[in-house]
């Protein structure tokens, strides 16, 4: 792990958009991070920072096993994931919320179904109110479910409201608020910490530039 360019794992998908110009504005070599290709594995010109390509939820797993030094990840992913990790920086975008929503102007049932891509949080949200809920897993288009029955009530991530909006959800109640966070091995954050403070330091002034 002590060798090599340091590695950090890049979720695929939205927040890349995001990432770029940060890690851009903080001096990073970022022609990789938004390479048009299919590598999963790519270093920067100087060979000093390897970017490796990851579906979100997978990053704290990485990230934890020390396969890979740092991670970008989601503070709802990582409620979910509860991997023990270190949470050096919250880089401020990917700002949305994790919300409990249902269909606009019922009420939900004593003893709801609700479905969610976040089965731990979602149980531990209701636990912790007293309500006995029934937790549906599900992996994407959770707005879906009450519209055809599967639940009563959903958890997810609202960022507009417009896709809750549209399906004539709203949200009840919110559950966390979400940001996108660098996260870091612990030993990895030790071992190596001559290389990953100098970057969290710079990735931490552009994060303060832009806010
Ligand atoms: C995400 C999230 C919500 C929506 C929130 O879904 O799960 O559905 O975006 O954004 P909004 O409040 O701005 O409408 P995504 O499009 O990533 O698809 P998925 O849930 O099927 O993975
Ligand atoms: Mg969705």
């Amino acid at each position: 792990m002590n060798e090599g360019p340091l590695s950090i794992a890049v979720p695929k998908g939205r927040i890349l958009k995001a990432l770029a110009p940060l890690f851009s504005r903080a001096g990073l070599d970022v022609g990789p991070l938004v390479a048009d290709d299919r590598r999963l594995v790519r270093d920067d010109a100087a060979g000093r920072l390897r970017y490796v390509f990851l579906k979100p939820d997978d990053v704290p797993t990485y990230v934890e096993y020390g396969a890979v030094d740092l991670g970008i990840a989601g503070r709802d992913t990582l409620l979910e994931k509860k991997a023990d990790l270190y949470t050096p920086l919250d880089l401020g975008i990917g700002r949305c919320r994790l919300a409990v929503a249902g269909p606009r102007g019922k009420r939900a049932p004593d003893v709801p179904r609700v479905a969610t891509k976040y089965p731990r949080v979602t149980a531990e949200f209701f636990a912790k109110k007293g309500i006995q809920a029934e937790v549906i897993p599900v992996s994407g288009s959770v707005e879906l479910a009450p519209l055809v029955g599967l639940s009563d009530l959903i958890v997810d991530v609202v960022e507009t409201g417009k896709t809750l909006e549209e399906n004539d959800l709203e949200v009840i109640e919110t559950v966390a608020e979400v940001s996108t966070m660098l996260i870091a091995n612990r030993a990895a954050y030790k071992l190596r910490a001559a290389e990953i403070r100098p970057l969290c330091e710079a990735i931490g002034k552009a994060v303060a530039e832009s806010a």
